[in-house]
Formats: C-alpha cells, sequence, structure tokens
C-alpha cells in the first residue's frame, strides 16, 4: 500500500554532510522524495514532534539536539514507506543497528543518531502535518 512518511535528517546528519547520502539511499530504494525542507526548526515544533516522550529523561536532551542546528525535513512516498523506511534507518540506538542501515553505517550513540523516521502510518499522518503544514503533491 502506498503511504507516505516522515524523515528527519538531525543535525548531527547536516552537520556531516550525509543530506545527499540519505537522500540517494531512500531514493535507490524506489521511494519519492514528495517534501523537502533545510530548517532551524523552532524548539515548540519539536517538543510538539517528540511530545509523547515529554515525561521520558531524555526529553530535554532530544529536544536539545534537535534544535542545535539545521534539521532536513522529508516526506517520502512510496509502497510500504513507512516500514521500508525504518529498515533502512536501522535500529534507534545505533549500536544495535545493522550494517547497510544508515545508523549501522554511520552513527555510533543514541544522541547522536542521525534520523528520525515516523514509527507508524497514524504517526506519519500527525508528523507530516506538523512539519509540512503546506499541501504537499499527490
Ligand atoms: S522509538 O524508536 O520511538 O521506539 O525510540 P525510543 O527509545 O522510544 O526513543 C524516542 C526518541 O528519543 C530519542 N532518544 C534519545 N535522544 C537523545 N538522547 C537519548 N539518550 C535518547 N534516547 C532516546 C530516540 O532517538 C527517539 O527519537 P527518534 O527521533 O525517533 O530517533
Amino acid at each position: 500500500m502506498e503511504e507516505t512518511t516522515l524523515v528527519l535528517i538531525k543535525p548531527g546528519g547536516v552537520e556531516r554532510n550525509l543530506i545527499g547520502e540519505i537522500v540517494r539511499r531512500i531514493e535507490a530504494r524506489g521511494l519519492r522524495v514528495v517534501g523537502l525542507k533545510l530548517m532551524s526548526a523552532p524548539k515548540a515544533l519539536v517538543q510538539e514532534h517528540y511530545a509523547e516522550h515529554k515525561a521520558r529523561p531524555f526529553f530535554k536532551d532530544v529536544v536539545a539536539y534537535l534544535t542545535s542546528g539545521p534539521v532536513v525535513a522529508l516526506a517520502v512516498r512510496g509502497e510500504n514507506a513507512v516500514k521500508a523506511v525504518r529498515a533502512m534507518m536501522g535500529a534507534t540506538n545505533p549500536i544495535e543497528a545493522s550494517a547497510g542501515t544508515v545508523r549501522g553505517d554511520f552513527a555510533l550513540s543514541i544522541d547522536d543518531n542521525l534520523t528520525h523516521s515516523s514509527s507508524d502510518v497514524k504517526a506519519a499522518k500527525a508528523e507530516l502535518k506538523l512539519w509540512f503544514s503546506e499541501k504537499l503533491p499527490r
């Protein structure tokens, strides 16, 4: 089934010039980029994005990380895009991520895990609304 999911390239990924590599992998897989923006994410937006984790001990750290520099927000569309992108990014903690995934190839630490991608279709819908208030192409 065709789905659209949100990918964020976090400040560490932008800083390390990984925008092209991550977009290349997404496109090479056969998924389509239907929205793309480089931005300094407002703190309120990041807090809302991670709202479900508000009570967790890392909440402040993850908000600080996401607002520490520019991020790239991508809307990615294709067959089973949510699951496909999650698998391509690898386990949330890079030390557990398989080689061949973005985190398994380029990251070592959970506090600099390079990307975010929506966990399921419901989350993807809500997150896309948050990061892309403008209409995405059909
Ligand atoms: S997941 O994928 O939602 O099940 O992961 P979870 O372990 O629940 O973590 C939720 C998000 O918080 C980030 N996280 C952290 N960021 C910085 N420092 C620490 N210690 C930390 N622990 C967890 C984790 O990367 C998840 O964010 P995203 O953006 O989805 O990767």
